[in-house]
């Protein structure tokens, strides 16, 4: 397939009938299909859109393109869950169909309101000159996942000052009405976070930009997202050109966040942001949305991929896959996340880590598990994951004298990205005891370092399921535990 404007934009219904079962057919076989991690049938997965409790249930959608493996016309895909692990495919929700969205249903969140789901979403357009429009739109979503959009924008374009690179509205309920950022670029090509606010959720009016740090916007911000954490305003956004002076990271582009002392959302201020700072350390995180649960709880979910990366699947006409739910917290102004509970309830058998020397295995494992590892100060481990041949591994080091935890995806087999460098790392304190919890799901890994004060989530492609996975270290003084996984439902 040869992927210009034309065949990336082509109505859905143009493509022959036969093309859609073929693709899911040739995903289904792919030895990279995850267990537990939402991943497309065919075709594209990138952001995770409108994550809400709805109705009873968790109600999760995600940008697709379901013809190949490339950036084209964009839908949103719906999924729903009870325990925020198990998801039921609903379809397709919105999809690219009416003029203010011809060239793609773009990234938005949701609310329920009354006995609905409300959706604001940008509707991406192209003129017959290529030239890029961007609307904000409104749909009501009922309990039997009936869409309906509104047929009017509910803001046509940006502002004066701003280029049509305006999207990803974040809706914000409060005791006096709506807010919505949105994620823009002035002319002078520096990213902004717009504020709008409405009463009635029809008439929306600019309240100005938010005083994102200077230094923090890049060239461009996408997906602006915002929760409270105790409180506290937690801004989750995707600064694109991020000077690498401001915070390093090693990405395409980053997916940063700023905690804040307050935020007045009528006057676009947040008051004392905190340093910019990292999201995930890994390799490939981006447009995170993160929401307050109806109990409070901060749960936020990532697209596992990047834009302008090409990965193994793209073979196989199939790319990326959500992040397990992560819930978020705050101590000393620092972001912790972790998995949801229910994540726990994956765990079949259990292994202990019982050493030979320096060497503990576990072998014949089925490619989704997770192990759990203390390494006391002044220790050094190394993890890896392999497959049964032992052909390729992910290496996972673990220094606790120096204060390091290091994973690297040089010796998978099939390398990607190799540009952006094939090693990660994160900083702790030296000589301290580092605990690990490393969630293997056949081709994508979460690590999660001391009680998820860092995370380093990654692609990885063996060339076979992962099933080794060895530890080698101090026997004496190191302990861990391995836990199988179910498989999915
Ligand atoms: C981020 C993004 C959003 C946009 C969407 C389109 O990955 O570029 O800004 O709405 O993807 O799929």
């Amino acid at each position: 397939m040869i992927w210009n404007r034309k065949t990336r934009y082509t109505p859905y219904e143009q493509w022959p009938a036969t093309k859609l079962p073929q693709l899911v057919a040739q995903a289904r076989q792919s030895k990279w299909r995850m267990q537990h991690h939402i991943q497309p049938a065919s075709g594209l997965l990138n952001d995770p859109n409108g994550f809400s409790y709805f109705d009873g249930q968790w109600h999760l959608f995600y940008q697709v393109f379901p013809f190949g493996p490339v950036h084209g016309l964009k839908s949103w895909q719906h999924v729903t869950s009870k325990n925020l692990v198990d998801w039921h495919d609903e379809g397709l929700a919105i999809r690219p169909d009416t003029p203010y969205d011809s060239h793609g249903a773009y990234t938005g969140t949701a609310l329920p309101i009354d006995d609905q789901l409300f959706i604001m979403y940008t509707g991406n357009v192209r003129t017959a000159d290529w030239q890029r429009e961007s609307y904000q739109l409104g749909a009501w979503m009922d309990t039997d996942n009936h869409i309906k959009k509104l047929s009017r924008p509910l803001i046509a374009h940006a502002p004066a000052g701003y280029t049509s690179s305006f999207r990803d509205p974040d809706l914000i309920r409060t005791d006096h009405g709506y807010y919505v950022l949105i994620g823009a670029q002035t002319t002078a090509e520096i990213g902004a976070i717009l504020v709008y606010f409405s009463k009635d959720l029809t008439t929306w009016t600019c309240q100005g930009e938010l005083n994102v740090p200077a230094d923090a916007r890049g060239y461009m911000i996408e997906c602006p997202n915002l929760v409270w954490i105790d409180q506290q305003p937690v801004l989750l956004f995707c600064p694109q050109g991020l000077s690498q002076a401001t915070t390093p990271y090693q990405n395409i582009y980053p997916n940063m966040y700023l905690v804040a002392d307050q935020l007045d959302l009528a006057q676009a201020q947040l008051t004392e942001p905190h340093a910019l700072t990292q999201l995930d350390d890994g390799f490939d995180v981006y447009a995170t949305q993160a929401i307050n649960a109806p109990d409070g709880r901060a749960l936020a979910v990532s697209w596992i991929g990047l834009p302008e990366i090409a990965y193994p699947t793209d073979r196989e006409n199939w790319a990326h896959c959500l992040s397990l739910v992560k819930e978020l917290t705050l101590k000393d102004g620092h972001l912790y996340q972790n998995p949801v509970a229910a994540v726990d309830d994956l765990r079949t058998t259990a292994h202990d880590l019982v050493f030979e020397q320096q060497r503990a295995t576990v072998a014949a494992l089925n490619g989704s598990f997770e192990l759990l590892l203390t390494v006391p100060a002044d220790k050094t481990v190394t993890v890896n994951i392999a497959d049964q041949q032992e052909s390729g591994q992910l290496q996972v080091t673990v220094d606790a004298n120096h204060g390091q935890v290091m994973i690297d995806r040089r010796h998978t087999g099939n390398s990607f990205a190799e540009d952006y460098g094939q090693t990660r790392q994160v900083e702790l304190t030296a000589h301290q005891t580092i605990k690990i919890r490393l969630i293997i799901d056949v081709s994508v890994f979460e690590c999660y370092i001391d009680n998820g004060y860092s995370v380093m989530t990654g692609r990885f492609f063996l060339n076979d399921v992962p099933s080794r996975l060895k530890v080698q270290g101090d026997s004496k003084t190191v302990t861990g535990k391995v836990w199988e996984w179910r498989q999915s439902e």
